[in-house]
């Protein structure tokens, strides 16, 4: 049992050590949750006004090269890349950092574009080897949750963002972002797994809604198998 015991302890442990926490904005600026994203080494730092349905972020990575871009976006449609509606940072040809929206409608190019989203307070900065973009988005009211998803690339030609490469730490870069319980949808070992399947068709708009009470199922799950883990370990 005692084996069993602290082999809990080992996968519950990461939650706890979550690097985001230490992360410092300028201008005392703070946010209420924040999360280690499970691929690419970025973060995600949010506080969600439920009654304006406001969502204010602060998304943190390492481009894949020093001159390259950095991107976050939620899909109000699916859980890709295609019909995300991101936010991509990069360094424009002056040399310093600039953050536009763009409608993801194609693998093959994109462009910068409105998104479903008012967007206010978009900015873009550089610090140390990790890209910052802040903004804060107007979602849909009665929003309880939404599909994220975040991706980085390497290179920029003419200002806008060239291809990501398609490793898997790219492909599993998405999934379920709870904004109500924020707390529990940031743990790394439930987030790749949490992704919905889009419904056929899909609403217009609306994320899907339950994404709580998935996480908790999900959360649910892995105990339950831990548990017999620990029998099989004692037995
Ligand atoms: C650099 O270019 C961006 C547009 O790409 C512009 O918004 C910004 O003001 C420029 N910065 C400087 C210092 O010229
Ligand atoms: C984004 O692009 C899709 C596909 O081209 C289009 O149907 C949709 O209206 C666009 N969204 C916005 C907000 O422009």
């Amino acid at each position: 049992m005692i084996l069993g015991l602290s082999a809990m302890f080992l996968l519950i442990s990461p939650a706890q050590s979550l690097t985001c926490k230490s992360q410092t904005f300028t201008n005392s600026k703070s946010y209420s949750n924040c999360m280690d994203l499970p691929t690419l080494g970025a973060y995600l730092h949010w506080t969600y006004d439920s009654a304006k349905s406001s969502l204010s972020i602060a998304f943190l990575a390492p481009p894949a090269k020093s001159n390259g871009w950095i991107s976050w976006g939620i899909n109000p449609t699916s859980t890709g890349m295609l019909g995300a509606q991101a936010l991509i940072a990069l360094k424009g040809s002056n040399g310093s950092m600039t953050a536009d929206t763009y409608n993801i409608s194609s693998y093959k190019f994109v462009q910068k574009s409105k998104i479903a989203f008012n967007v206010s307070g978009l900015k873009a900065e550089n610090s140390g080897d990790l890209m910052r973009i802040y903004a804060t988005l107007e979602l849909p009211g009665g929003t309880d949750s939404v599909n994220q998803v975040w991706q980085v690339g390497e290179s920029v030609t003419g200002g806008l963002p060239d291809k990501h490469e398609v490793q898997t730490a790219n492909l599993n870069a998405k999934g379920t972002l709870a904004l109500v319980s924020g707390a529990k949808a940031g743990s790394p070992f439930t987030a790749p797994t949490m992704t919905p399947t889009p419904t056929a068709g899909g609403e217009p708009v609306g994320p899907p809604k339950g994404g709580v009470s998935r996480i908790e199922i999900s959360n649910f799950s892995s105990y339950f198998l831990l548990l017999i883990a620990s029998l099989v370990l004692w037995f």
